[in-house]
């Protein structure tokens, strides 16, 4: 029987509008319920002691299409959530980092952005990372030309790796909510071999319980890693 180990967990996080639908509700309130269900689901993979890092798609970089004053609601709602999320982050030892283009968000947000880095930069227990206007395709593309610039001809795995926006580990499980079954342009480098698990249950309701169970799951199965 397998028993893997879960060291790097990463989460589409979808479903907030239609949550917020089916209750008729603004999609802004779907949001706003995800952002607790970050918060307990971090807190949970905090103290879940194999995983190191996990990794939330918050903001894809064709999320700037949804009406200005959702996108607008967003970006407030990420703010709000760093100032409130700093508390957490120290009493349970967690670091921040965001990847993605953030060059394109106000000048406040990405103050706040940074400075959630700084501070939380020496917390150990887990890496939180939130994907903000992120692109698998544009992480990889801008890796590949950082490279270039430094003037190689030839290029190999092991160096777009490390070149990656991402700091750099394999993901070993992938969970998608709200019962899509697609990457939408996630983590594509770094899911090669990662196991999928797609849950029908909208992100606002997703909790630390069902967490826990896809993880049982997850570790009696068998990665073969392209070994016969
Ligand atoms: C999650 O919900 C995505 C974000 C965090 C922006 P959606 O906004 O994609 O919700 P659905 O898919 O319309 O239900
Ligand atoms: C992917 O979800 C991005 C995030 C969860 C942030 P979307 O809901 O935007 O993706 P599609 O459009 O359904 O593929
Ligand atoms: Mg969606």
């Amino acid at each position: 029987m397998s028993n893997n180990t879960l060291q790097h967990l990463a989460i589409i996080m979808d479903g907030n509008g239609r949550w917020a639908n089916k209750r008729s509700l603004n999609r802004t309130k779907g949001h706003e319920k995800g952002a607790e269900t970050i918060r307990e689901i971090t807190t949970y993979c905090a103290e879940h002691t194999s995983i190191e890092t996990a990794t939330f798609y918050t903001f894809s970089t064709e999320n700037w299409t949804p009406p200005k004053v959702e996108v607008e609601f967003l970006m407030r709602l990420l703010d709000r959530y760093l100032k409130n999320e700093l508390t957490t982050y120290q009493k349970h030892g967690i670091c921040f980092k965001a990847i993605g283009n953030i060059n394109a968000f106000s000048k406040s947000l990405q103050k706040r952005i940074k400075e959630t880095e700084l501070l939380t930069k020496n917390n150990t227990n887990l890496t939180q990372i939130l994907a903000l206007n992120y692109s698998g395709r544009s992480e990889i593309t801008t890796a590949v030309n950082k490279l270039i610039s430094k003037g190689k001809k030839s290029i190999t795995e092991e160096e777009i790796s490390a070149s990656l926006q991402t700091p750099y580990t394999d993901i070993d499980l992938l969970i998608r909510t709200s019962g899509e079954e697609r990457i939408s342009n996630f983590l594509l480098w770094q899911l090669s071999y990662s196991e999928f698990y797609f849950s029908p249950t909208l992100w606002p309701d997703f909790t630390a319980k069902e967490l826990d169970n896809i993880i049982k799951d997850f570790e009696q199965r068998t990665r073969r890693f392209g070994d016969a």
